[in-house]
């Protein structure tokens, strides 16, 4: 299954680094373009930290600063930079759009604005709780996707286009979850404390789908798009319409892998 196409760390660098050598030579008008971006760094680390810290800088708050508070994260503990490695191979196996490693890294929002959470998620880990809302407001800002830093969000996760997806600060997120553009996991506005979704491993969350209060969607589980989810949701099923109801059996092993995310199709 996909998990023999996975790469590692060091794997997925020197692949981008040879495609991008290759894509430089077809679109010379990049060429400086992907020097800055790739082929300049000596590592996917540095890379990745250099993309975010050009788009979360504002004009307080240099880029070089934002690079440094990165790579501390990455430093801090390789789980951050396996998650993205991980994260990165989610996008590439499961978007038939992407036919490129650096794709996500260059030009993903959905991609970009979850290893900006990833930062923000260990800056509140080590309770520095303002510096995290930065990041979290300015990959808003930016990539319009808005996650609260105490979210907890796993591995091997993909948000597919992204914009307007919107994740509280009790949501669960567990690997391997694929989620599209317009999707919110928030509280019903009726509860306090832990009041946002808990996703289990492998479920689908289709465009535009709304999931209130600290319901639990099960492994493997699809929720249609456009839906209003209100109540748990079993595993293995799916569940479509306002309020949703379920409407059949998810019955392929991981939903999250198998539809296809392209937006022509
Ligand atoms: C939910 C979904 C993944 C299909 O899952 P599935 O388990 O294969 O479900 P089925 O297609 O068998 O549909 C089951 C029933 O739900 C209905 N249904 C499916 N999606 C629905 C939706 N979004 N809203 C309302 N009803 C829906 C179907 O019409 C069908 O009803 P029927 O049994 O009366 O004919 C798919 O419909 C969907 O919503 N995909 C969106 C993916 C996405 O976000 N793409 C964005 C790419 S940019």
């Amino acid at each position: 299954m996909e998990n023999q196409k996975l790469k590692d760390v060091e794997g997925v660098w020197q692949l981008i680094r040879q495609e991008t050598k290759k894509r430089m030579v077809a679109e010379p008008v990049l060429a400086s373009f992907f020097h800055s971006t790739i082929l300049e760094h000596n590592s996917f680390s540095s890379a990745i930290a250099d993309q975010l810290s050009n788009d979360l800088s504002n004009t307080s708050v240099q880029p070089m600063m934002i690079r440094k508070i990165i790579r501390e994260a990455f430093n801090s503990s390789k789980d951050i930079l396996e998650a993205t490695v991980s994260d990165l191979n989610a996008v590439k196996d499961r978007d038939p759009s992407c036919k490129y490693f650096s794709e996500p890294l260059l030009f993903f929002k959905g991609f970009k604005a979850l290893q900006s959470h990833r930062v923000a998620s260990w800056l509140w880990s080590e309770e520095r709780h303002t510096l995290a809302h930065f990041i979290q407001s300015r990959a808003s800002e930016v990539y319009g996707i808005d996650i609260h830093p105490a979210a907890e969000i796993g591995k091997g996760v993909m948000i597919d286009h992204g914009s307007g997806v919107v994740i509280g600060e009790t949501a669960v997120v567990e690997d391997n979850v694929s989620i599209f553009q317009g999707v919110t996991l928030g509280g019903t506005g009726k509860e306090t404390g832990d009041r946002h979704p808990k996703v289990r491993e492998g479920a689908l969350l289709s465009a535009s789908s709304t999931i209130l209060g600290n319901v639990e969607i099960g492994k493997n589980a699809k929720v249609a798009a456009g839906s209003v989810v209100l109540a748990d949701v079993r595993e293995h099923t799916t569940v479509a319409g306002i309020p949703a109801k379920e409407v059949g059996e998810a019955n392929t092993d991981m939903p999250a892998y198998d539809v296809d995310h392209s937006i022509n199709n």
